[in-house]
């Protein structure tokens, strides 16, 4: 067993167990004997991430107290799922699991389409919006107006703009937490930030915990740097933090990382509340774990009576167990590739050696660019403008979803720019794959998981309103049409596709 373990007790799975909506048998179909029905019922737990990979199930006499049921039952059902690859047992440790290799597709990360590839296509792949003019070219001209005296320096500025680390610095402090320019560092994006951050504290072995589900490209980018992720599935309903999960996994794998998004979370848009995140904080102190707390969605709160909690920083001003990471991507244009991370100085002082290596630093004149924003007063105007934008995307895609799709399950998000979608027994992959063919491109829930989780699922973004949002809801229910027909297996995908 190469994960991290964590363990889902006889009560809870019974409880996820009986939480499953049954299926009404259709006419001339026979009940599947009980055996099978338990097995597929954890299968589809586990496929759908609410059940981690690698958890430790209960023993067999324990769940078939909990779910009144015989020994005999479970035992079989257990042998099943072991055939078929979703559970692995060694005798006399118990039983974790798994899901079997060349389970539909690989979880990767997320690649835009190249946007001269588009033409037809609706691409749902990317959740960024187009820069919310006229600010941008107002921002890159108040840019080159205070360029010349960098130019006369070496441009290198590996902590970041003295400005702008002082700009990004007051703005914590008039929210309440008082912050120094020595706190923040400017990184190119929050990818930069994250991977400065892995670099430093989550070497190779390292184990990470993160949300399950949680952003692809982040899971793919801790992967990468060798990290052993320890998934923590969301509650039960997808709507937030399990603060008791989370608390025995920091005790029992003590995970030197965290990584959290308690502000509209990427994918499911849920929004932590002060008292989860103040127990998220408490519990990484007591566990010794860093927590990587992403702001990168905390400005589009999309709703006018969203009530925003307290920053997670603001449980640990210091910054030594928080490590917040902050981005223009999402409220501004992910085209500035500005972001930032704010922690104690002697964290910044070594994230700023650890990202040396990688990219020396952040563009002067796009980091000109933001300070302007952020001192003009543009920043919010602009942000005023991205919410707005976002606002008429997410109710226009959720009326044609509901409306093309009326079987498909979600929750409306308050801010953030994606909605987290349950597919209605679809394979999520094979959606993917159909949606290739009447072109829309969708990804598949299981980029959002660890080990395959998430089957059932699809993510949409806040990217397309109108007639567009129109025209996407009726190409998924063509490709939700080919999947339930059949008709999409081992379709081969067009060449446009780059993920
Ligand atoms: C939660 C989250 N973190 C980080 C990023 C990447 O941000 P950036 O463009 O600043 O690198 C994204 C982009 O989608 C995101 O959703």
């Amino acid at each position: 067993m190469a994960q991290w373990t964590s363990a889902v007790g006889a009560a809870q799975l019974a409880r996820l167990l009986n939480s499953q909506q049954e299926r009404p048998a259709g006419p001339g179909t026979r009940r599947p004997p009980a055996y099978r029905a338990l097995a597929d019922g954890i299968r589809l737990l586990v496929l759908e991430g609410r059940v981690p990979v690698a958890a430790r199930l209960p023993a067999e006499r324990e769940l078939a107290l909990a779910l009144s049921v015989s020994r005999t039952t479970v035992a079989a059902a257990y042998e099943a799922l072991r055939a078929e690859g979703f559970l692995e047992s060694r005798r006399g440790a118990g039983s974790w699991t798994a899901v079997p290799a060349g389970n539909p597709l690989p979880a990767r990360g997320l690649e835009p389409l190249p946007p001269e590839t588009l033409g037809s296509v609706i691409d749902l792949g990317c959740a960024a919006l187009p820069a919310p003019e006229p600010w941008l070219t107002r921002a890159v001209q108040g840019a080159l107006e205070e360029l010349p005296p960098y130019a006369h320096t070496h441009g290198d500025y590996p902590a970041g703009l003295p400005a702008l680390r002082a700009m990004l610095a007051d703005r914590y402090t008039a929210r309440g937490i008082p912050t120094m320019p020595e706190q923040i560092m400017v990184t190119t994006g929050a990818m930069g930030a994250i991977d400065a951050i892995c670099h430093l504290f989550g070497g190779r072995g390292e184990r990470i915990a993160v949300e399950s589900p949680s952003y692809a490209n982040i899971l793919q980018l801790m992967r990468e740097a060798g990290a052993r992720l320890v998934p923590v599935a969301m509650a039960e309903d997808l709507a937030g933090w399990d603060l008791d999960r989370w608390r025995q996994v920091l005790r029992d794998a003590a995970p030197r990382l965290a990584y959290v998004v308690a502000d509209f979370h990427n994918p499911t848009g849920a929004l932590a509340d002060e008292d989860q995140r103040r127990r998220l904080v408490d519990a990484a102190r007591a566990a010794g774990t860093v927590l990587i707390a992403d702001e990168t969605m905390s400005e589009l709160h999309l709703d006018e009576d969203v009530d925003m909690p307290r920053r997670m920083c603001g449980f640990d001003p210091a910054g030594s167990t928080v490590i917040t990471v902050g981005s223009a991507s999402k409220a501004f244009w992910a085209g500035m590739r500005i972001g930032w991370v704010r922690a104690a100085p002697d964290v910044i002082r070594s994230l700023v050696a650890a990202r040396a290596y990688a990219d020396l630093g952040t563009p002067v004149l796009e980091q000109l660019a933001v300070n302007w924003l952020m001192s003009s007063g543009g920043w919010e105007q602009a942000v005023a403008v991205r919410r707005g934008q976002a606002r008429e995307n997410r109710d226009a895609l959720v009326a044609a979803v509901r409306r093309e799709l009326p079987d498909w399950e979600f929750a409306v998000p308050r801010g953030g720019l994606t909605l987290w979608v349950r597919t209605g027994g679809l394979s999520g992959s094979r959606l993917a794959e159909a949606g290739e063919r009447v072109g829309v491109r969708v990804p598949s829930g299981p980029r959002f998981g660890v080990d395959g989780a998430f089957e059932g699922y699809v993510r949409l973004p806040f990217t397309v309103g109108g007639a567009v949002a129109d025209e996407a809801a009726v190409r998924l229910a063509a490709a939700a049409h080919l999947v339930r027909t059949g008709a999409s297996a081992g379709a081969e995908a067009p060449r446009t596709f780059v993920a």
